[in-house]
């Protein structure tokens, strides 16, 4: 059964879509059956992996639409492990739309029920606003959640902010929603702001850290257009391997 992980933060551009994009590229690497789901309208993470024409999102929000999953919702992608449902379009951004209404907060969940079993691995992207209705659905239907905590000042109350939220959620459906990790995100070495953040997070989360950091990374933050994750793209770059490292880090938590 795929163990499914949300990526979640409170805060934008904190390295959610990369860290789905390249923590995903990296298991299929690894020989995992992966499924990569856009749950952010904006669809960042449907791009990063080079999947651009409108249409693709269109058989999602079909989907959502008719509460009916087929499998031409998932489509291909430049990993043969590495299957992605690509972003819906448009109207989820409207929370008006009849898909938003009260009680369709597991309609992901349900859907999802039939690929479940032919992935070892999936990843969720979301939008920075853990209570949209897309990110409840994803977490909703996760076993765990991945936060990244960028290296950056009020890092810690953007954590405080997600971990409420996630509480909040995780209460009221009653979930077993468990915290897969908080990732340590864009750490430039010897900058004092960077070394503040990860000497803190060691002192007071330590537990509850990745002991991968991603450091900042010309590369990675390029890697968005070329339309491939940067682990398939130049594995052997610095970020590249931290993503690596990540994914080597999740595998063995599952096997302990
Ligand atoms: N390790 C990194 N080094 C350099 N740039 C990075 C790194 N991680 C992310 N970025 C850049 O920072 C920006 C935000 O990253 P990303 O889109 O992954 O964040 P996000 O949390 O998904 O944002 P949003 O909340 O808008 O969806 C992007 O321009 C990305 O290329
Ligand atoms: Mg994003």
């Amino acid at each position: 059964m795929g163990h499914t992980i949300c990526i979640v933060s409170q805060k934008g551009g904190v390295g959610k879509t990369i860290t789905a994009v390249n923590l995903a590229a990296a298991l299929a690497i690894f020989g995992k059956r992966t499924l990569l789901i856009d749950c952010d309208p904006q669809g960042s993470a449907t791009a990063s992996v080079g999947i651009n024409d409108k249409k693709s999102g269109q058989a999602f929000q079909r989907a959502l639409q008719e509460i009916n999953f087929t499998a031409e919702i998932i489509t291909h992608s430049c990993l043969e492990l590495l299957k992605v449902i690509p972003a819906p379009s448009e109207i989820l951004q409207n929370d008006a739309t009849p898909i938003s209404m009260p009680g369709n907060e597991k309609f992901l969940h349900t859907l999802l029920a039939r690929f479940r079993a032919d992935f070892d691995y999936i990843i969720i992207d979301t939008a920075a606003a853990p209570a949209s209705f897309m990110a409840i659905n994803a977490i909703i239907t996760s076993d765990s959640v991945l936060i990244p905590l960028q290296c950056e000042l009020l890092a810690f109350q953007a954590l405080r902010n997600t971990l409420r939220t996630l509480i909040y959620i995780k209460n009221k459906h009653r979930l077993k929603l468990k915290l897969e990790g908080v990732l340590l995100t864009m750490y430039d070495k010897g900058e004092d702001v960077s070394e503040r953040i990860v000497q803190s997070a060691r002192k007071h989360i330590r537990h509850r850290l990745f002991k991968t950091v991603i450091p900042r990374s010309v590369q990675l933050r390029e890697s968005a257009s070329f339309g491939r994750p940067l682990v398939v793209q130049n594995a052997g770059s610095s970020g590249a391997q931290s993503y690596i490292q990540l994914a080597k880090e999740i595998l063995a938590k599952k096997k302990g």
